[in-house]
């Protein structure tokens, strides 16, 4: 064998090691990964709340809004097969009813978008509708997809 295909050959071994790397993750550590995604999600919401509460400059809510709309996508990603199972309330429906999971994952990538756009608007009557929105679009998974407590 040629010392180059070795070498290909071990390219293509430790690449296939990197792909493996993702499926190889403990559950609980993507199951702690996607708690820790949601409470940062949480944590922004309630900055902007804060903001359209107390009547603050609509600009104030870029940043959590941006912070938001950038985990948003990866959302799909943090619920691998297997991970049903540890201390996690997601439910049984994510899997079995992936279409739909994927449905209002994306719904919700479009909404955290949208509430980016509101607070870059600098309008706070529009910040104060798409943060409805937004919550409205967390309850809209939450409802088929996550154990009530
Ligand atoms: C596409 C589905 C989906 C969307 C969108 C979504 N969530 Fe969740 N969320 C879940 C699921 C499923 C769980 C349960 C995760 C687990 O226990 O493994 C969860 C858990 C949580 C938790 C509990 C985390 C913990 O520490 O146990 C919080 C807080 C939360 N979500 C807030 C939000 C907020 C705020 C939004 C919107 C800004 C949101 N979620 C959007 C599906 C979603």
């Amino acid at each position: 064998m040629m010392p180059t295909t070795l070498a290909r050959l071990a390219v293509v071994a430790s690449l296939a090691a990197v792909l493996a790397a993702p499926a190889g993750l403990a559950q609980g550590d993507v199951i702690a990964t996607r708690k820790d995604g949601f409470k940062g999600m949480a944590a922004n919401m309630e900055a902007i709340q804060k903001i359209v509460e107390g009547r603050q400059p609509a600009a104030g809510a870029i940043a959590p809004a941006r912070a938001i709309a950038a985990h948003a996508p990866s959302i799909v990603t943090l619920f691998p097969p297997g991970s049903d199972r540890g201390d996690t309330r997601a439910l049984p429906s994510i899997w079995s009813d992936r279409a739909g999971f994927e449905r209002v994952a994306a719904a919700f990538v479009t909404q955290a978008n949208a509430l980016v756009a509101a607070a870059e608007s600098g309008d706070s009557a529009q910040l104060a509708r798409a943060l409805q929105a937004t919550g409205q679009a967390c309850g809209a998974c939450h409802r088929p997809y996550r154990m009530p407590r």
